[in-house]
């Protein structure tokens, strides 16, 4: 049999162990500083390697944050100890939820996050990805940014995840670098700690190497990311270093000056058995690929349709503990980090920028200008956070008019603030996406965008999304939405 016994909360924080045998002195709560091309804990100066599991229980179009509630999150972090990780990764939160026991909760546990601030209805488009890039959905960017911003253990944010998800989607990088650019610009505009801010890329071969450079290059350095993650499913089953082709990408990325690591891996096409071996987790962490690689996150914490899980989901305080987990957690246990640095590099440059290709490389070298609406973010904050339920792709027309909305009490500007304007054209965009084939399309594009993870199909390549399952379920969605507005 696959499953382990039943485990509840309660017998994991029993079961619990030393959370790694790495850095077993180190102050793991202390910020995470970026130097060169690798991470480091702010108070020790040791080297900080991610041990990570991706985090979205429900899958990740679901809009349900296991970051606002104590429940689920109770659950979950004594299991995430008791495999030893030091970092979970979660794809959409509710920007207006209180996080700060969960948060907590992660911290006493050694445990960073990394944190996608998209959401389905809010992120970049790929059918429109001019007309998503707005005002409106900045606000709620910045919004969450604030939501989180606080927190020494949050490790990152990701502007993100494979919105470039074929060889012909490489248009969208412009505007994803343009939100990279505006959240780095807003964090140091509203005086919060250096958070690194990055892309989740998709491992697509025709761009792989034109998108690491593209996020990278520049002479602006707010436009410029801070860490890099790739979702690599190439090592299957019990493969090696050099027939995975993780030694072909550790030259492709070699010289690449700032911490690249894994943020989806754990390829589920070549079982031993009936579960993955992990012996990717050998070689991430020892000194082959620590020159460049910071190690990365296993998709996924809990089982969805995709078949990925290292834990079924049995109710609100209890899981299973599947094979894969066990077969991670000793293959974690069983590995330390590289001595002393690892091998990084504080003397790359950054890249340069890739040319204008059609049908190859698309983006273009020149960034769009911030929506003058979104400047009053700047110095008054965010405002209120809308929550998950808003819709902002279809938002691009509205940018002057949120120019003349009243202010609310949190912004003194005349220029602008976005609650009564966000909610109103979040309305009309939520209807209008139930309504209409096209908006229903670019509500799925944003879902996968923000999400890759609940269309992930067990029998694609390379992680690849499956087509089908997610535009149904979006299309679902925005008809409950319909329903409550
Ligand atoms: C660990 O780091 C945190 C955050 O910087 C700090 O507040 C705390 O005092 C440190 N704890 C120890 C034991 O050094
Ligand atoms: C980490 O970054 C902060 C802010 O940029 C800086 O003050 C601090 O000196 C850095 N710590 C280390 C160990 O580099
Ligand atoms: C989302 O996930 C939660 C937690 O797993 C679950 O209770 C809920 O039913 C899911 N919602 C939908 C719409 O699937
Ligand atoms: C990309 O190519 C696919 C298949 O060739 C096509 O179906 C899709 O519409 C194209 N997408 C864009 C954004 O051009
Ligand atoms: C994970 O979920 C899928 C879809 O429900 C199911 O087919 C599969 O058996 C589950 N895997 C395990 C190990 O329970
Ligand atoms: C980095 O590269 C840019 C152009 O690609 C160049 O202008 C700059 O001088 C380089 N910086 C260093 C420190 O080599
Ligand atoms: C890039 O953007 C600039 C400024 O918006 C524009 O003038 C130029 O035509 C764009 N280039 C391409 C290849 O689209
Ligand atoms: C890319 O995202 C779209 C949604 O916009 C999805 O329909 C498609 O399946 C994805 N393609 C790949 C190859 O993941």
């Amino acid at each position: 049999m696959l499953f382990k016994s039943l485990v509840t909360s309660a017998l994991a924080l029993t079961a619990f162990q030393a959370a790694s045998v790495s850095g077993a002195t180190a102050n793991v709560t202390a910020p995470i500083n970026v130097t060169g091309n690798a991470f480091f804990n702010s108070e020790t100066g040791e080297r900080f390697y991610i041990r990570g599991v991706d985090y979205q229980p429900g899958g990740s179009s679901n809009l349900t944050d296991p970051l606002g509630d104590t429940s689920i999150c109770g659950r979950d972090i004594p299991v995430f100890k008791n495999l030893g990780i030091n970092t979970v990764r979660v794809y959409t939160v509710d920007n207006s939820l209180d996080h700060s026991e969960c948060m907590k909760m992660l911290q006493d546990a050694g445990i960073y996050l990394i944190l996608d601030v998209n959401t389905p209805g809010s992120s970049i488009s790929r059918i429109n990805p001019s007309c998503s890039y707005n005002a409106a959905y900045l606000q709620n960017v910045f919004a969450t940014i604030d939501a989180f911003a606080e927190y020494d253990n949050v490790l990152g944010f990701f502007a993100g995840n494979e919105v470039i998800n074929t060889s012909n989607t490489t248009n969208t990088a412009t505007y994803v670098k343009a939100v990279v650019r505006d959240m780095k610009k807003y964090i140091k505009a509203r005086k919060y700690r250096s958070i690194p801010v990055g892309y989740s890329a998709a491992d697509i071969a025709s761009n792989r190497q034109l998108a690491a450079q593209y996020f990278n290059c520049g002479d602006d350095a707010d436009a410029r990311i801070d860490m890099f993650g790739v979702n690599d499913y190439s090592w299957c089953g019990q493969s090696s270093f050099q027939t995975s082709g993780y030694a072909e990408k550790v030259q492709i990325y070699s010289g690449y000056s700032v911490p690249i690591f894994l943020s989806e891996f754990g390829c589920n096409e070549i079982k031993s058995g009936t579960s993955r071996p992990f012996t990717e987790i050998q070689a991430i962490y020892s000194s082959r690929m620590s020159s460049v690689f910071s190690g990365g996150l296993v998709y996924e914490y809990s089982n969805e349709t995709n078949n990925y899980g290292l834990v079924e989901i049995t109710g609100s305080d209890s899981v299973k503990l599947l094979q894969d987990y066990d077969n991670l957690k000793s293959q974690y246990s069983s590995v330390s980090n590289p001595a002393n640095d690892g091998g990084y590099s504080t003397t790359n440059n950054y890249s340069t920028c890739p040319d204008f290709q059609k049908n190859v490389w698309e983006a273009n070298n020149t960034l769009p200008e911030m929506p003058s609406a979104a400047s009053a973010y700047f110095t008054s904050g965010a405002g209120t956070p809308l929550g998950t339920i808003l819709s902002t792709q279809n938002d691009c027309h509205n940018d002057a008019e949120d120019l003349d909305a009243s202010s609310s009490e949190s912004a003194s500007s005349s220029t602008s603030e976005s609650s009564s304007s966000s909610s109103s054209s979040s309305s009309s965009s939520s209807s209008s996406s139930s309504s209409s084939s096209t908006s229903s399309s670019s509500q799925s594009s944003s879902a996968s965008s923000s999400s890759s993870s609940s269309s992930r199909s067990s029998s694609s390549s390379k992680g690849y999304a499956n087509t089908i399952q997610v535009p149904f379920f979006i299309q679902m969605l925005a008809q409950v939405w319909t329903l409550l507005l």
